[in-house]
């Protein structure tokens, strides 16, 4: 049965759009069918996996697919096991058309887009922008699961509990199946002494929900964005510390 899961946070920058790519690129690799859904108008999902200009996929993004109730013609294939449904600045205009012009229930625009291709894949992948606005809670309904990248800084961690009100209303109202599986935190200096109480304060607030796992800053994870996956010399060493996160939420994602 094919798994969803969201990486998200209305946090800017806490590495959202990386996480959801390297997870796609490893399970694309252990054999997995695999589709990134690029909901972020920023299109930094699109433009890291299919190293294109984001605009040469107007017209053909997630946006229409939303449009046509069906994102078959507009998935893109980067290999045979990984396939991206794109973004660009035109899903900005989302909220005008759910609202003006959609037959459906709003928050249910995702989900039903994608249920026509859903059986085609083994994990659909949904990167989401950084705000609690309608393209976040369309990408909670349609997840099975929700992770959420954690930067260790204040305002991360302030941004925790407004998410965790707004996945706790989705879970009640329109995904019962809805599941929170953890918080995968990035070492922002790991010099400065309050990263252990960022840290910490995820075992206080939020017991047995941080993964095991730590990702630290790495130049080459950061050059993902300019030369991508594919050949990439560097990208060994841009994914190797994902590995131990990669099997942590297999495990999670059993549940
Ligand atoms: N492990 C890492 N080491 C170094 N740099 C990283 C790492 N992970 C992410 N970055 C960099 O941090 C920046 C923010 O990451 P990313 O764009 O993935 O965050 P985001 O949460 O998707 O942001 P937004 O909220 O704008 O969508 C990017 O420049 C990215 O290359
Ligand atoms: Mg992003």
């Amino acid at each position: 049965m094919t798994k969803v899961i969201c990486f998200s946070l209305q946090k800017g920058g806490v590495a959202k759009t990386t996480t959801t790519s390297i997870t796609a690129y490893l399970l694309a690799e252990m054999g997995h069918k695999v589709l990134a859904v690029d909901f972020d108008s920023q299109g930094n999902l699109t433009a890291i996996l299919t190293q294109q200009n984001i605009y040469d996929f107007t017209g053909r993004t997630v946006l229409e697919a939303i449009k046509e109730d069906n994102a078959e013609e507009y998935t893109v294939k980067v290999t045979d096991n990984l396939h991206v449904l794109p973004a660009n600045d035109y899903l900005a205009t989302i909220s005008k058309y759910l609202y003006r012009d959609y037959t459906g229930v709003p928050v249910r625009a995702l989900e039903k887009a994608l249920e026509p291709i859903k059986d085609q894949y083994d994990y659909i992948l949904i990167d989401t922008p950084p705000n609690l606005g309608d393209l976040t809670t369309n990408a909670l309904t349609a997840s099975d699961y929700v992770v959420i990248p954690y930067a260790t800084d204040q305002w991360t961690f302030d941004a925790l509990f407004p998410f965790m009100e707004t996945v706790q209303y989705v879970e009640k109202n329109v995904n019962q199946s809805l599941k929170f599986v953890g918080i995968l935190p990035r070492i922002i200096d790991s010099r400065v002494g309050e990263t252990k109480d960022y840290l910490e304060a995820l075992d206080t607030y939020f017991p047995n929900k941080r993964f095991e796992t730590t990702i630290k800053s790495n130049a080459a994870a950061r050059r993902l964005q300019m030369y991508g996956f594919f050949d990439n010399s560097e990208v060994n060493k841009a994914v190797r510390q994902y590995k131990p996160f990669l099997k942590e939420l297999l495990e999670r994602c059993q549940e």
